[in-house]
C-alpha cells in the first residue's frame, strides 16, 4: 500500500538536556540516554573527570561524569560531543541528576589555545568583535532564550485580545517617521546581467527604502481587520551612537480601529506589558533576569502606571531645573525632551514607568491626530527607568482635511501618499496604535544595559561584521 511512503507523525529528534532533566527521576534509572552538545568545562579529578555539557536548552548545562580511562585528548572546552550513558542522582550540590558516561564521541575538535571564547571574563567589546561566537556565552544564550520567550508571550497576549497577526512589507516607498533616516535600496548593478541603461533604472520605478516602521501599512490593514499587529524588523540610518539605538532592530507594532482616546492606546500598551510580564516564567535558565523579573513583578508594577501631559512634564522639569540647574539642556515648552529629562521624569519624579502624552504637533510626525487646542497631538511616549523611551504611539489623524494640512506642513507630497489618504476617503474610522522596540524591551526585562547585547547580531553605523 502507499502507506509506507508516509513518514510517521512527530519527530525523531533526540531529547534536549532541558527535556531530559525535566523527566521525572523515577523514569530515569539505568535508561540509556544520548546527550549532544558543546563542552563548557572539563575538571579532572583523581578517579573521574567532570565535564559540563551544554546544548543551549538549559543554562546550567548537564554535568557528565567520565571515568579517567575513557577521556579522549580532544575533549576540551568548545568541542562538540555526543555522549552515551545513564542519568543518575547527582552527589554534587546544585543539581539533581548527572550523566554517567559510557561512550564519548568528539564530533568537532576545538583548539583550546586559539578558541576565542575563553573561560575568563571577556569584555563586551571583545564579544561584539566575535559576534559569530558570542552566542556560545551563557549571557548571550540566556538573552536569546528570553527573546524567544518574549516573542511567545507577545503573541499570546495579542491572540487573547483578538488581534490578527499580519505581515507588512520591508521594502517601502515612504519614510513613515519623516525623520530622513531611511536606507535606500538599489539593485547591485555590478552583478546585473541587464544592459547598462536598464540596470541604472529604478527597479521599482520609484525610489525604494527599507522600512523604518510598519505603521502606515498596518493602518491600511486595520481598516479591514480592525485589530492588527506585527513584530518585524525596522531599519534606521541612525548615526547617534547610543546604548538605545541600532540600525536594524525589531519593533512590535499594533494598530486598531474605533479607538476613543489616547488613553485607550496607553491602556493597551500597559495591559500588553503587564500581560507579557505575567507570561514569562522567571526560570533559572535566565540567571540575571530571575531576581529582576521577580522584582518587576512585585515592586508595584501591577499598580496603574503614571500618565502626565507633555505640558505638565515640562512644567515639572522647569521647576526642578530652576531650583537645581540639574540639566545640560534647559527644558522649555516646544522643545524635545532630552534623555536627561526623560530619565529624571521616570527615575526620580515618578519612580517608575510613565506615559507622557500630548506633545506639541511641531515635534511629532505628520500622521498624529491634532488635539482641540490645535497645538498638541494625541500621542504618548512611555518612559521606563534606565531604558528611556520604550514605546511611542498615538491616535492617527482620521480627518482627511486635517491630514492633508499636516502633510503640507511637513512638506510631504500628497500624490505620493494618495494610498494613505484614500484610507480617509473611504470609510475612515478613528484609530490608533503604537510601536515598541523589542531590544529595549529585552533590555528592560533583563537589565542588559546596551541594546547591542539584546540582539544576536547587532548592526550600527560602521559596524556589520557578519
Ligand atoms: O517612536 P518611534 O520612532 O515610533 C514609530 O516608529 C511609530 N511609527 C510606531 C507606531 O506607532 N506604530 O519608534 C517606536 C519605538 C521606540 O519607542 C523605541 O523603543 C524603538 O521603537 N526604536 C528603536 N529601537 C532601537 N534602535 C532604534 N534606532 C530605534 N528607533 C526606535
Amino acid at each position: 500500500s502507499s502507506q509506507k511512503y508516509f513518514a510517521t507523525a512527530g519527530t525523531s529528534l533526540p531529547q534536549t538536556i532541558r527535556q531530559l532533566l525535566a523527566r521525572p527521576e523515577s523514569s530515569q534509572p539505568l535508561h540509556p540516554v544520548e546527550v549532544s552538545g558543546w563542552v563548557k568545562s572539563v575538571r579532572r579529578q583523581k578517579n573521574v573527570t567532570f565535564a559540563v555539557i551544554s546544548d543551549g536548552s538549559w543554562a546550567p548545562g548537564m554535568q557528565a561524569v567520565l571515568s579517567n580511562t575513557n577521556i579522549p585528548k580532544n575533549l576540551t572546552n568548545g568541542a562538540s560531543v555526543r555522549l552515551g550513558g545513564t542519568l543518575v542522582k547527582s552527589l554534587g550540590a546544585g543539581q539533581a541528576q548527572e550523566l554517567r558516561v559510557d561512550t564519548v564521541d568528539v564530533l568537532g575538535d576545538c583548539d583550546p589555545e586559539t578558541y576565542p571564547i575563553q573561560k575568563q571574563a571577556l569584555s563586551v567589546e571583545y564579544l561584539r568583535e566575535n559576534a559569530h561566537l558570542r552566542p556560545r556565552t551563557d549571557a548571550v544564550a540566556s538573552m536569546l532564550r528570553l527573546r524567544s520567550e518574549l516573542h511567545r508571550a507577545v503573541h499570546g497576549f495579542f491572540e487573547g485580545q483578538d488581534f490578527t497577526h499580519v505581515h507588512t512589507p520591508i521594502l517601502t516607498s515612504s519614510d513613515c517617521e519623516g525623520a530622513g533616516e531611511t536606507f535606500r535600496v538599489v539593485p547591485n548593478t555590478a552583478q546585473s546581467t541587464l544592459p547598462e541603461g536598464d540596470a541604472q533604472e529604478e527597479f521599482f520605478s520609484k525610489p525604494a527604502y527599507l522600512t523604518v516602521s510598519s505603521q502606515l501599512h498596518l493602518e491600511a490593514l486595520a481598516s479591514s481587520l480592525s485589530r492588527v499587529y506585527t513584530l518585524s524588523p525596522c531599519f534606521r540610518a541612525e548615526r547617534s551612537q547610543t546604548s538605545r539605538h541600532l540600525a536594524e532592530f525589531w519593533m512590535l507594532e499594533a494598530e486598531w480601529a474605533f479607538t476613543r482616546s489616547v488613553d485607550d492606546v496607553c491602556d493597551l500598551v500597559e495591559a500588553c506589558l503587564k500581560g507579557v510580564l505575567a507570561r514569562i516564567t522567571p526560570d533559572s535558565s535566565l540567571p540575571w533576569s530571575d531576581g529582576r523579573l521577580r522584582s518587576l513583578l512585585n515592586a508595584g508594577q501591577y499598580d496603574a502606571w503614571a500618565r502626565m501631559t507633555y505640558t505638565d512634564a515640562v512644567a515639572e522639569l522647569e521647576r526642578h531645573h530652576a531650583s537645581s540647574r540639574a540639566f545640560e539642556f534647559e527644558p522649555k515648552w516646544g522643545r524635545s525632551l532630552q534623555s536627561e529629562h526623560e530619565r529624571w521624569l521616570s527615575e526620580s519624579f515618578i519612580g517608575g514607568p510613565v506615559f507622557v502624552t500630548d506633545y506639541p504637533a511641531s515635534l511629532k510626525p505628520f500622521y498624529m491626530r491634532l488635539n482641540d487646542d490645535r497645538k498638541t497631538v494625541a500621542c504618548f511616549d512611555l518612559l521606563i527607568p534606565h531604558v528611556g523611551e520604550l514605546v511611542g504611539g498615538s491616535l492617527r489623524e482620521e480627518r482627511l482635511d486635517y491630514l492633508v494640512a499636516s502633510m503640507k506642513t511637513h512638506g510631504l507630497d500628497e500624490e505620493e501618499y494618495k494610498w494613505y489618504t484614500d484610507l480617509r476617503r473611504f470609510g475612515s474610522a478613528p484609530h490608533g496604535g503604537f510601536g515598541m522596540g523589542f531590544e529595549r524591551l529585552v533590555s528592560w526585562l533583563s537589565g542588559i544595559e546596551n541594546v547591542r547585547e539584546c540582539i544576536a547580531m547587532p548592526r550600527w553605523a560602521k559596524r556589520m561584521l557578519l
